[in-house]
């Protein structure tokens, strides 16, 4: 059996005791660079005229939208005539075929189209949403999903997703926080690279295998304000040391694809930005396949205001470096006549759909243009694919809160003497919103709720079931009604949250980040009873609870857990799996602190000790950088997630007190590095096993850019039976150590540095580390 790479890969870090640290990520084989792929590429374009050229960059929508319409019915038509490269939205196998029939039997050329769709996380099979799935801290988990999305997406015919979103999100208002891995570019980074491989396979011709796309480039998740679309204001320096790391780790794990963003970058739309879409993308990375638009984003280029007719912003896309015009129809209407006028040459046009044919033959489409009708149906919801969702959720959850309950013990896991338990709130059996937002195929019907999983565990008679209010209605006599028929219960699960179509993913920015409708009176109508009470949160992003964290003893943050939703959140709720995710995002307390991360550049007035929410007392506490209304630090730390077992750290070891910043840019110059570890002793001083997640963080001082006050650079999922003890040993690339600097270039430069092994991003035992000239 051959293992996928990243589990391959993680196996052999594992066999040296080492785990995911910077600058390890292996080298992917890269499908749409192989050579061979050049002379059929050239051959192909030497027959083609310039309005078949054309027509290879042209993509619609032709099925359910997922943006404002599409405007265009006359698909067979184009695609007959050559002028239609790609297709998505088509999710029906037969539907697929016969466009494919129409564009390699009727067309002049016989170019098959290629097929996409969003598939984010997952196609029949609905894995956790991505905010979910990075929350695992496994990477290997997340390929095992990408691969189970490539495989039956691929069985209906689609051949293309425009997944991995890996957009930096800071701001919980931004609803699309949801589609990506957080707020961190290493974690983003392992996370990118992860889905490439689960999408593409070990070969991208394998009928399988699905192209991935990654996006948005660049700089969305930076959306002034959190509001959807907004513009952004993104230096060189910290879009080169944050927002495009994750980019480049997708595009060096072999990509074949990207997509432009829809936000304007520093004044100028992404859609339209020849430094991230040529200088950075293909000239620095060498990036060799398709840029894609976002839905409509040529044409926004309008609004925006840099275009003032369709001819103008296709050719200002065009110029910039997008290649492929997804649903605007503008290089349709006019990129032939701004070829033929001398705007745009030739030799751009023929780049561009080099790009395009490239993909399609790395894909072995033209062997292979057909999808097998009668297979599409085997390869949904294999047993084993559910397992993985499952297992998947498991890892995703994260405990919150777990106080003591009546019986002076943590309420989680629910002890064997509650019998009979009361589910309320909007979300208990809702299997639909179990899906989260881009549930691909994803069915209500085929998702297990928690309502059905717990009476499964209890018993018919055991659990009391009522809504109390919905997501955003509700009246009072609803809400008496349920918390009057909780009364009989042992224990309350509470579910809460957000509206998984509405409030979150795209379009789906907030202004206010607590409960939404009259969930909060429901909540605190549940913890009046006097019962214990379990909160468990559907949502998005993290929501700002004061209320429920000051009131109520355990909380699990759940998120949005796809098709095996309830087994999975029941098998938690009683112990059968001992929760492990951890947050990748900072909690805020209060909406007013975002935009929120760990990452964060001190001030020359670090709030430190005074970081608190008392008025200031003198002016050396008043003059600092704070709130004075709220403490600077989140409710909840980047990194954190609790357990039902406890594990305490020991300090931290060094392989090296001195690092050489010559010897180390050597390093990075020619891959010869020098080893550096560090390393740190975890027990599980708790009464059951568990996994933990460690993590290493570097702080760097003294270095010509300000450096974050601390900066993940490592991680390490380990397990641990009651009272073992482990030694977590992470080898540090000199990547790890390097910054863009002063001059926008990336290198080591001396410094202090201190690093970290810890539970998260605000703990840990610290080792000291001087990096001389
Ligand atoms: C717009 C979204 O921004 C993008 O993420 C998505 O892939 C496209 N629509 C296609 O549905």
């Amino acid at each position: 059996m051959r293992l996928p790479r990243q589990i391959a890969w993680l196996l052999l870090l594992a066999a040296f005791g080492v785990s995911v640290g910077a600058g390890q990520l292996p080298a992917t084989p890269n499908g749409i660079s192989d050579p061979k792929l050049d002379g059929k590429v050239e051959a192909l374009l030497h027959k083609m005229t310039r309005a078949e050229k054309v027509g290879q960059l042209v993509q619609y929508s032709a099925g359910q939208a997922t943006g404002p319409g599409t405007g265009r019915t006359d698909y067979n038509d184009m695609i007959e005539k050559g002028q239609v490269g790609a297709l998505f939205n088509v999710t029906d196998p037969r539907q697929v075929n016969a466009y494919q029939h129409l564009a390699v039997e009727k067309s002049r050329l016989h170019i098959p189209i290629i097929f996409g769709l969003d598939v984010i996380h997952g196609f029949r099979t609905e894995f956790p949403v991505p905010l979910a799935l990075a929350s695992t801290w496994d990477p290997a988990a997340v390929e095992r999903a990408a691969r189970v999305a490539a495989q039956e997406a691929s069985a209906n015919g689609i051949r293309w997703t425009f997944s991995p979103m890996v957009d930096i999100a800071r701001d919980a208002r931004w609803g699309r926080m949801i589609e990506g891995a957080g707020e961190d570019p290493f974690l983003g980074s392992v996370m990118a690279a992860a889905y490439v491989h689960g999408y593409q396979g070990e070969r991208l011709d394998a009928p399988d295998s699905i192209a991935a796309c990654v996006k948005h480039f660049v700089g969305y998740g930076a959306s002034e304000g959190g509001r959807d679309y907004n513009s952004t204001e993104i230096s060189e320096h910290t879009l080169r040391e944050f927002y495009l790391p994750p980019f480049r780790a997708a595009i060096d794990a072999g990509s074949a694809t990207i997509m432009s963003a829809f936000n304007s970058l520093n004044g100028i739309p992404a859609s339209a930005n020849p430094f991230t879409l040529k200088q950075i993308l293909r000239q620095e990375w060498g990036f060799r396949g398709i840029a894609d638009s976002d839905w409509t984003s040529v044409a926004e280029l309008i609004p925006h205001g840099i275009a003032r007719d369709g001819s103008d912003a296709a050719r200002k896309a065009f110029l910039a470096g997008v290649d492929m015009d997804m649903v605007s129809s503008l290089y349709h209407d006019h990129l032939e006549h701004i070829v033929e006028s001398g705007q745009a040459s030739d030799a751009e046009l023929d780049e561009a759909v080099r790009h395009v044919l490239r993909v399609k033959f790395a894909l072995g489409l033209f062997e292979r243009p057909y999808v097998d009708e009668a297979g599409a149906e085997k390869a949904q919801r294999r047993p084993e694919s559910l397992v993985l969702a499952r297992e998947a959720a498991e890892r995703s959850f994260v405990l919150l809160q777990n106080q003591n309950g009546p019986s002076g013990k943590p309420l989680l896991p629910i002890s064997t003497e509650v019998k009979n338990i009361a589910l309320l709130g909007p979300l208990g059996d809702d299997p639909a919103m179990m899906l989260g937002s881009w549930g691909g195929m994803g069915r209500g019907d085929e998702v297990s709720p928690l309502r059905q999983a717990l009476v499964s565990r209890l018993g018919p008679g055991h659990v009391f079931q009522a809504r109390g209010v919905g997501i955003t209605d509700g009246s009072d006599e609803e809400m008496a009604a349920a918390v009057s028929g909780a009364m009989n219960s042992d224990l309350i699960l509470l579910t809460l949250g957000e509206n998984a179509s509405d409030m979150t993913g795209e379009a789906g920015s907030r202004s206010d980040l607590g409960l939404p409708g009259k969930q909060q009176a429901l909540l605190e109508a549940a913890v009046r009873t006097g019962k214990p009470v379990v909160l468990v949160l559907f949502s998005g992003r993290p929501l700002t609870l004061p209320w429920a964290f000051d009131h109520v003893p355990a909380v699990l943050a759940a998120w949005f857990p796809g098709s095996e939703a309830g087994p999975a959140l029941v098998r938690t709720l009683f112990g059968d799996v001992n929760p492990s995710g951890k947050l990748v995002v900072s909690w805020p307390r209060r909406v007013g602190q975002e935009p929120l991360y760990y990452d964060a550049l001190d001030t020359g007035r670090p709030a430190g000790k005074a970081d608190l929410s008392h008025p200031p007392l003198n002016s050396d506490e008043k003059y600092l950088s704070r709130y004075i209304d709220v403490p600077n630090s989140p409710q909840f730390f980047f990194g954190y997630g609790g357990s039902y077992a406890t594990f305490s750290y020991g300090p931290a070891q060094s392989s090296a007190k001195q690092l050489s910043a010559s010897e180390l840019n050597k390093g990075l110059r020619n891959g010869t590095a020098p080893v550096f570890t560090v390393e740190a002793d975890i027990s599980n001083t708790g009464p059951v096993a568990g996994e933990e997640v460690a993590q290493v963080y570097l702080r760097l001082e003294g270095t010509s850019t300000a450096q974050p006050v601390r900066a993940l650079k490592g991680f390490q999922r380990i397990s641990l039976a009651p009272g073992a003890r482990q030694r977590v040993r992470f080898s540090l690339a000199p990547e790890a150590f390097a910054i863009w600097n002063d001059r926008n270039s990336f290198a080591v430069e001396p410094a202090k540095a201190t690093l970290w092994i810890g539970p998260d991003s605000a703990h840990g035992s610290e080792v000291p580390l001087e990096i001389v000239p």
